[in-house]
């Protein structure tokens, strides 16, 4: 986001010093929020008080509650400071031992917001029908497996352990606090604070410590800190609920690294926030903000919130997902290097925890997803390259820009039109003057096999000349004020604004009605679009340029009388879940949509991608946006990535084709520019840069296949499509805080790409005893069972790309203007031995657009690779055959046609070249078995460096003319 009046001072920034940048006082800090400032004068009592703090919460032994099929575990919690007030905690253990804590207020003056789960959830989770709980004098347990949820009775205090060994942990420092609603009394509040009358148990440990002093202010604090009302900076937050805030603290003994919670810009291994010398000292912040020219390095919020996160150790990993909403504070601290210590402060709420047991970042994967759902199978084009840009200003422009890459014979898939296209930012209202005719213009691009990308905000123009506007206004369903009547008004791109309220399923079918193609609506002239248009969703935090904090008020009131401050983390990712469905309904039947949002939420990944927003043109910004994006894997949205070239600054040659080798190692791949910028077209750079930068272009292009079927993995498994070291190599300590590496899928593809100016080499850790290729040159490095540093050549040409001894990889070597125009493309294998001497890869590929994979039209293959007596033989299955039965979750799987027209499409699709790395000599025959010589060439290995350290043997087969969805075996003789 960017007010125009500071549209002039941006353009003369190249690149912007951090500190200067943002605006920090738009943004508050922990100490600035009541609730945050109250939950961690908590923390800071405790830490005082060390042993002699105890939470005042305890369970209510006589109300504990078992359901008949034993699964389900309700009881009363207390606590000590207020006796009067109930709450109650239920625990649930799911099929797959992921466990549920719930919390509420119950018969409270009020409702806490509880709906969270609702939008997250994929469905109701099943629930373990094994499970038995135990009561004791001091705990209620449950033991299924190996592992057991332990509910501790005074204080209360629950644990998951495995093996006996506590795993996660929460209230075990006693910072469990649900504030409780309460009315407001004006003059007798000193009275009615007052110490409440002495109860047994709970509260004498309190009184203990703090005898002559109030327990609740002992626990509490003695002022009501912003419980009624709240200013920041000119505004006034009106809370009529009062204070509503949620402190719980979640440690994970024996675990030292944690990751997750995006969106932040910092280290994949979460930095520290309190315990001593933190890194940052304000905790990591989740309130999905459009923060101006973010810092590279901050626990500030950013446009999305993902409470999700994953500790581990060399010997276990465990997760937690928090369904809450509202604004949410969380601290790191170490209690010591192996164990992690988190406190999570949340304005309004109910606790709603699912602990993940683990034990292993894939078993994590796979339980978050059962949750929250999978990512989704995206179409095959938007893995290609994406040109955007701030704007492009006409459809002439869009055609020239287009002509321009063909003739330089760069790939593109898509081109991106932002808010300039619409008439007076009436998103869908074509800005006639400079678009006189979309349809023409997106025929054009289309006819090169081409998208088009349009961005639709959610803002919209209040005027009654804009039907979008007028309709929902007409439909009642635009988000109130704090009043409760009448339209909530801000500004925005588009000036005066009002937002649809996505909450109410009213606006649900109008929304997706905006879409259709074909609906003709007077004054309409989106009729003016095609099925070739897909959506842009920005914005949406939302961001509301005279809001508090460039947002919207918290009183603001939604759908069911909710709060705007319940549900602000949310509310981004219902405006792409529904434009994803508009799109996708536009076509009967449904064709994959694309959606880009920049705000996102637990379950935003069912909807499309995200983009890391308004990066900086900094070399730092570059490499914390590889970082952003490991992260957002970690927390199930991967298709991800940054503005190429940086959204602001206009990046020199040298940092721009750093930028395009990132960017290209990103799943989502897009260059974008703010409108004060230089045009900085790949097609625009000079010589050599022009030339690398096609060069890394046509990189991802042959590529796409290791993408594509990364992403059906994703789509199956959850596990990320870019997996960092603590994902693949869990037990190695080396790697857990290496984030700047990554491995693509389950491809073998290794890469580190280079974000510093000037280099020239870089090291790159192995993590294991294996030989590992490098992709161009196939020098050939072998790493070190307890983990080893090599150091590789990068100049600007050149990206440290290598593949893992192993694998088998698939890709298509033939350079053509756009992904679709590949469909019939042959296929290269780099089969990649191991030291053992094997390899093994796979290929999926489906018609990329349509949701007929869903019914078993579907190409699924493995290669692998054996050598055995000095023969090595290649040979390739139809996984899709063996393994459809195994769907983990996926409706990829549910069904396997084995006659499938896709299939028949692509039947004459060949295998053009066998590259195989690494044979132990020259093959003295290779053939496909039962037939005749192939064509192949052999270049010997060069030792150096030892242990078979040098640059790799390669054997060159040439057309073996092998279908690639037939099963057939190559036999290489040595
Ligand atoms: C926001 C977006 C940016 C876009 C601009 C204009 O700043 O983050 O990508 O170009 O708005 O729509």
């Amino acid at each position: 986001m960017l007010p125009w009046t500071l549209l002039g001072v941006l353009s003369l920034l190249i690149t912007v010093p951090d500190a200067l940048a943002v605006k920090s006082h738009d943004f508050k800090t922990c100490s600035q929020a009541g609730f945050c400032r109250r939950g961690r004068a908590i923390s800071a009592r405790a830490a005082e008080a060390k042993s002699a703090w105890k939470s005042p919460y305890s369970l209510d032994v006589p109300s504990i509650a078992i359901t008949p099929n034993k699964a389900v575990f309700k009881a009363g919690v207390k606590s000590s400071l207020y006796p009067d007030i109930k709450f109650g905690l239920e625990l649930r253990v799911h099929e797959d031992g992921v466990v549920r804590v719930r919390m509420d207020e119950v018969d409270g003056l009020r409702k806490r917001y509880d709906e969270a789960a609702s939008w997250a959830l994929i469905s109701e989770p099943q629930i373990s029908q094994e499970i038995t709980w135990t009561a004791g004098k001091k705990d209620i347990r449950a033991k299924y497996g190996n592992n057991e949820v332990v509910v501790a009775f005074q204080p209360l205090k629950i644990s998951l352990l495995r093996g006996g060994k506590e795993q996660v942990v929460l209230n075990g420092r006693g910072l469990l606090h649900m504030e409780h609603f309460r009315t407001k009394q004006v003059a007798e509040t000193k009275t009615e604070e007052a110490a409440p009358e002495a109860e047994e148990g709970a509260e004498q440990v309190v009184m203990d410590v703090a005898k002559e002093v109030n327990p609740r202010a002992w626990f509490e604090g003695d002022t009501e800190d912003d419980w009624w009302d709240e200013r920041f900076s000119t505004w006034t937050d009106t809370k009529p609920k009062g204070p509503e805030s949620l402190s719980i603290d979640i440690s994970f003994p024996n675990h030292g690294t944690i990751y997750g919670i995006p969106q932040h810009a910092t280290r994949l291994a979460l930095p520290t926030t309190a315990g001593d010398s933190p890194t940052f000292t304000e905790p990591y912040r989740l309130y999905n903000a459009d923060v101006f020219e973010y810092l590279a390095s901050s626990p500030m919020s950013l446009y999305g919130s993902i409470p999700v996160l994953h500790a581990h150790s060399a010997d276990s990993t465990v997760g937690i997902f928090h369904a809450v909403g509202s604004e949410t504070w969380i601290d790191v601290s170490h209690a010591s290097d192996k164990s992690t210590q988190t406190h999570w402060i949340s304005e309004s709420g109910i606790l709603d925890v699912f602990l993940m047991p683990g034990p292993t970042p894939a078993d994590i994967f796979a339980q978050y997803a059962r949750l929250t759902g999978t990512p989704v199978l995206p179409p095959h084009w938007s893995l290609g390259y994406h040109q955007c840009r701030w704007n492009y200003i006409s459809s002439e422009d869009v055609r020239t820009v287009q002509k321009r890459f063909d003739e330089e014979d760069m790939p593109v898939d898509v081109f991106w039109l932002d808010i300039e296209y619409a008439n007076e930012h009436k998103y869908f209202m074509w800005d006639e003057k400079n678009f006189p005719d979309p349809v023409e213009m997106t025929n054009d691009v289309a006819a090169n096999g081409r998208k088009m990308v349009v961005i639709v905000d959610p803002h919209l123009k209040r005027t009654d000349s804009y039907p979008a506007f007028k309709e929902a206004s007409d439909r009642k369903v635009l988000v109130k004020p704090a009043s409760g009547d009448g339209e909530y008004e801000g500004w925005c791109w588009s000036g005066s604004s009002s937002w649809i309220d996505f909450f109410n399923p009213n606006s649900w079918d109008w929304w997706k009605s905006l879409f259709k193609t074909t609906a003709l609506k007077s004054g309409w002239s989106w009729t003016l679009s095609t099925t070739d248009i897909h959506i842009w969703n920005d914005m949406n935090e939302p961001s509301v340029f005279n809001g508090p904090e460039i947002s919207m008020p918290r009183d603001n009131v939604h759908h069911g009388g909710w709060e705007h401050r319940d549900i602000h983390n949310i509310n981004g990712m219902l405006f792409s879940n529904l434009t994803s469905q508009a799109v996708r309904e536009r076509t009967d039947p449904p064709t994959r949509p694309f959606v880009l949002t920049r705000s996102f939420f637990a379950g935003s990944q069912r909807f499309g991608a995200m983009w890391t927003g308004d990066n900086l043109g900094t070399w730092e910004h570059m490499a914390v946006g590889i970082q952003m994006v490991l992260a957002n894997g970690i927390a199930g949205l991967s298709f991800a990535g940054s503005d190429v070239g940086g959204f602001f600054g206009n990046p020199e040659p040298e940092m721009l084709v750093r930028w395009y080798q990132v960017g290209i190692f990103n799943p989502f791949l897009r260059a974008h520019a703010h409108i004060d910028t230089k045009r900085r077209e790949p097609f625009l750079q000079e010589e050599p840069y022009k030339g690398m930068i096609k060069d890394i272009l046509r990189l991802r292009y042959t590529m796409l296949p290791v993408w594509y079927t990364a992403f059906r993995e994703t789509s199956v498994t959850g596990v990320p499509v870019l997996r960092p070291h603590y994902v693949v190599f869990p037990k190695d300590p080396k790697g857990f805080a290496v984030d700047d590496q990554y491995f693509i899928g389950s491809s073998g593809i290794l890469v580190k790409p280079i974000t510093t100016k000037g280099a020239t080499e870089t090291t790159v850790y192995l993590a294991e005893d294996e030989v590992y290729y490098d992709y161009f040159s196939h020098h050939v490095y072998r790493g070190a069972s307890k983990g080893k540093d090599i150091t590789v050549h990068a100049e600007l040409h050149e990206i440290p790309v290598f593949v893992r001894g192993g694998s088998i990889v698939p890709t298509r070597e033939r350079p053509r203007r756009s992904s679709p125009l590949m469909k019939l493309d042959p296929f290269t294998l780099r089969v990649a031995l191991g030291k053992t001497g094997s390899a093994r890869g796979e290929l999926y590929l489906d018609d990329g657009v349509s949701y007929s994979h869903e019914k078993g039209q579907f190409v699924w293959r493995e290669f692998s690779a054996e050598t055995a007596k000095k023969v090595v033989r290649l040979t390739t299955k139809n996984l899709g055959l063996e393994r459809v039965g195994e769907a983990v979750d996926g409706v990829a799987l549910a069904s396997y046609n084995p006659g499938n027209e896709f299939a028949k499409t692509i039947g004459e699709v060949r295998v053009e070249k066998v590259v195989v790395l690494g044979l132990a000599s020259k093959p003295t025959s290779v053939k496909v078995e039962g037939g005749n010589e192939l064509v192949w060439e052999y270049t010997p290995g060069v030792a150096a460096g030892g242990k078979g350290e040098g640059v790799a043997s390669v054997l060159t087969i040439k057309d073996p003319k092998v279908l690639i969805v037939k099963d057939w075996a190559i036999v290489i003789q040595l």
